[in-house]
């Protein structure tokens, strides 16, 4: 098979990596790809915005699957103008996409399909909002209804924040992604997220993984696109997961299909786990970045068989294997994200791998020789082991051999699974 891989992160790495390895594969593109893709993928400038050069694209290349990374092209209906044109897709149309899209149309679908979530509201004008946050009170979250890449979310500790949150919103922050606010019940649990392979008739569970959302070691700072993750998370046990797709996935995805509007991809639910059971925080329609990462590590069966599947509604359970063994990730960002860093600096002491080590590229280019930083995220080191521990130890370990001054990474990746192997370990 001939395949493009649209996005340019550790995500789309990982997908490259693992689809790399299957014999069904021809032919690699990546668009725009970064400069670890370049080793398994030829990179092409292809502007993800311009369908019509990506279809043009996909028809000169005999390309027979198109897997879109990011959820920017998915709203924006590239899988809908590629179908259109005959290509095979992984991923959403832009009706299905909304499931992540808008905030304000995933609450509303939870809440006619008693789908469990937090309580809301959704408001397009200020003062109503401020209204409801006055008479909930604080803590309280106050969410960009559209895609503000994972920025539009503001957990107010005071009712102050929240309406500052709520004024920076309707003041343009975010653009048209914050025409609406939606504003939540403060939820408390511990976080996880699920997911799932869905080709619009069959349902598959995948994998379940834990994120670091926060910047700084003791999830202190500020909120990040994910600064680590590992998989499997221990709080999805196999009733919770049963439980998951039972009362939030299953009612989700029969919904989308009454509408007319069947869900095919991947569907990621951040959720929480809370006394009550899981409550859905938020879906994603597009693999996690760094979960992707963990994902690809621990995945056994062939990845482009799987996503070829989906695409072309033929998915069963049996073609999904994994490897026993967990995986985490660390992710090594740019000193100063997520807030203004500096692009460029060199990156050394990246070239080897292993079969337990692998470092994905999230952020980089090629600069003559040289390996240099082009974004905030730029590097995923992941690793597997018999335990989390041992898998995180695998990854630290190779980052100390890593030569980038300019890079900063968290130091307790994976800190509440490997307490719990403690107290397992120690009955
Ligand atoms: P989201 O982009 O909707 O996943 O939100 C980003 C992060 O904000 C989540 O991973 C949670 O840590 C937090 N969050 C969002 N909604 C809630 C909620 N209703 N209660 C508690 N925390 C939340
Ligand atoms: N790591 C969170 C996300 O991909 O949305």
């Amino acid at each position: 098979m001939n395949v493009l891989i649209i996005g340019s992160g550790g995500r789309e790495h990982a997908l490259c990596w693992a689809i790399a390895k299957s014999p069904s594969l021809n032919k690699l593109f990546c668009a725009p790809g970064n400069g670890g893709i370049e080793n398994l993928a030829e990179c092409v400038s292809l502007d993800s915005g311009n369908h019509c050069a990506v279809v043009d694209f996909c028809k000169e290349k005999k390309i027979q699957l198109v897997v879109i990374g990011p959820e920017d092209p998915l709203a924006d209906g590239l899988g809908d103008d590629l179908r259109q044109a005959g290509i095979p897709v992984f991923g959403p149309s832009a009706a299905g996409a909304r499931l992540e899209a808008s905030k304000g149309f995933m609450k509303d679908l939870c809440a006619a399909n008693n789908i469990p979530t937090a309580d809301y509201a959704r408001f397009s004008e200020q003062a109503p909002a401020e209204a409801w946050v006055r008479d909930h009170g604080a803590p309280i979250v106050v969410k960009a209804d559209g895609l503000a890449a994972g920025k539009g979310v503001t957990v107010a500790e005071t009712v102050a924040e929240a309406i500052a949150a709520i004024s920076e919103i309707f003041d343009g922050r975010f653009g048209k992604a914050g025409n609406e606010v939606v504003i939540e019940e403060f939820l408390v649990g511990e976080e996880a997220s699920f997911f799932v392979l869905s080709d619009g008739k069959t349902t598959v569970p995948l994998a379940t993984a834990q994120d670091h959302k926060r910047a700084f070691d003791n999830d202190e700072g500020p909120n990040t696109g994910g600064m680590g993750a590992y998989s499997p998370a221990p709080v999805m046990t196999d009733a919770m997961i049963a439980r998951t797709m039972n009362d939030i996935i299953e009612p989700t995805l029969a919904a989308m299909k009454t509408a007319g509007t069947p869900f095919e991809g991947i569907l990621y639910a951040g959720l929480m786990i809370t006394d009550e059971g899981p409550k859905l925080i938020e879906y994603n329609v597009r693999f996690g970045d760094p979960e992707c990462q963990v994902l690809a590590m621990r995945l056994k069966s062939d990845l482009l068989e799987i996503l070829a599947a989906t695409s072309e509604a033929r998915l069963s359970p049996d073609m999904v294997e994994w490897h026993d063994d967990p995986a985490l990730t660390v992710v090594m960002a740019t000193k100063g994200y997520p807030g203004d860093y500096k692009k460029g600096s060199r990156i050394g002491g990246i070239d080897d791998a292993s079969d337990d080590v692998v470092i994905f590229h999230a952020g980089t280019k090629r600069d003559g020789d040289n390996i240099v930083a082009s974004g905030g995220r730029v590097l995923a080191v992941t690793a597997r082991g018999k335990t989390v521990r041992a898998a995180r130890d695998l990854a630290y370990a190779r980052i100390i051999d890593i030569d980038w001054p300019e890079g900063f990474y968290r130091n307790d990746i994976g800190w509440r699974a490997i307490e719990r192997e403690k107290v397992d370990k120690n009955g």
